[in-house]
């Protein structure tokens, strides 16, 4: 018998319409567009920008077009996963309120915390589930409202983020497409580097928490971009050694949108031309757990069966990793 693969068999996004551009942030931060443009890539990004919308009011919409472009009973997903470091709440998790909104009422979920890299752990997660012959349709999704832990007087960070939500189903396959091979890690030494300190066990929210700004994003922007060039750049190496894969082997590289240079940087380490390198930071900025699926959102119509296609992410934690896809349909 064929070993059983866990294949992507389709995507759904969704972005919201508010744009934030480079010259609404000239005007409320000391900044200017040549400089963001320069030092990330990034143009405009988009906002949630409605009242009492949550990361699940982008969820959804994600989830429910995947439904929609497969044809497929919400009732017969069995998992539903969420990566995000911008839950609702911090319980119940987001996959369960997403769950409960689009009708996937016999699917189980939870939330993965791995910050930037959360949507390749919790894609790893889910392969397994299919891979071991228990489920049969698992929904990973990516989605983050990072305007909500913002501080926009923070011309460090504001300038970064975005809000989004892409997700993928993930179904068994016996043809030798689907997720072939991942590589993850993480290392608390980045605890100190990219966080958001207070809301957590460690310093509760509290009347000062608030006025010291400790639950926004905080980033030590060079350490973190040190780090980054480096672990992203070596994870997908090293993936492409194991494999006995050259950049000659791959049809498109799928990076983490954080930083055009740490892209570049990436990609020149496998080998790859800037046109096998997925790139829409421009648009939407940071979108953290969304940045991956976003991108094989809007490349579905150019993607072929049997093309490899390597995900690589970087995220705070540190976090990182890089996962080995064998595209598994035609659209
Ligand atoms: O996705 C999760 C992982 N995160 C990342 O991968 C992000 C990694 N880090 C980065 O991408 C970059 O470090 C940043 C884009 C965040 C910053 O770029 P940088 O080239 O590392 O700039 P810097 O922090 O070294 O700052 C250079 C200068 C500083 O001024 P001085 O000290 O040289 O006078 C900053 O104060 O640029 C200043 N600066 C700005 N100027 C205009 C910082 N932010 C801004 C700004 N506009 N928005």
């Amino acid at each position: 018998m064929s070993k059983i693969t866990a294949a992507i068999t389709a995507v759904g996004a969704y972005v919201p319409e508010t744009k934030l551009t480079n010259a609404d942030l000239e005007k409320m931060v000391d900044t200017n567009d040549e400089w963001i443009k320069t030092r990330t890539g990034i143009s405009e990004r988009r906002i949630l920008r409605e009242p009492g919308k949550a990361t699940s009011d982008l969820g959804t919409p994600a989830v429910l077009e995947l439904l929609r472009k497969r044809n497929l009973d919400p009732k017969d997903i069995d998992c539903i996963i969420c990566a995000t470091v911008t839950p609702d709440m911090l319980f119940p998790a987001t996959a369960n309120i997403i769950s409960h909104n689009v009708g996937a009422s016999n699917a189980f979920g939870f939330d993965v915390n791995a910050a930037c890299s959360g949507f390749l752990f919790a894609l790893t997660t889910g392969t397994s589930f299919i891979e071991s012959g228990r489920y049969k349709k698992v929904i990973v999704v990516g989605a983050d409202k990072m305007s909500s832990i913002v501080d926009y007087t923070d011309r460090t960070t504001c300038i970064l983020f975005g809000d989004a939500a892409a997700a993928v189903l993930l179904e068994p396959s016996t043809d030798e497409n689907g997720i072939l091979d991942s590589l993850l890690k993480s290392d608390g030494v980045g605890k100190n580097y990219l966080y958001q300190k207070a809301g957590g066990s460690l310093n509760p929210a509290s009347v000062e928490t608030v006025l010291a700004k400790q639950h926004f994003i905080y980033q030590d922007g060079q350490p973190v971009f040190k780090f980054a060039v480096k672990g992203m750049a070596d994870v997908s190496a090293e993936l492409l050694e194991r494999n006995n894969l050259t950049g000659d082997d791959i049809a498109w590289l799928v990076p983490h949108q954080a930083n055009l240079r740490i892209i570049d940087a990436t990609a020149n380490r496998m080998g790859l031309p800037k046109e096998k390198v997925m790139i829409n930071i421009q648009k939407y900025g940071n979108t953290t757990a969304a940045t991956i699926p976003l991108c094989l959102w809007e490349w579905e119509s150019q993607l072929k069966k049997g093309d490899n296609i390597v995900l690589a992410a970087f995220g705070g934690g540190f976090t990182w990793g890089a996962t080995w896809v064998k595209w598994a349909y035609n659209s």
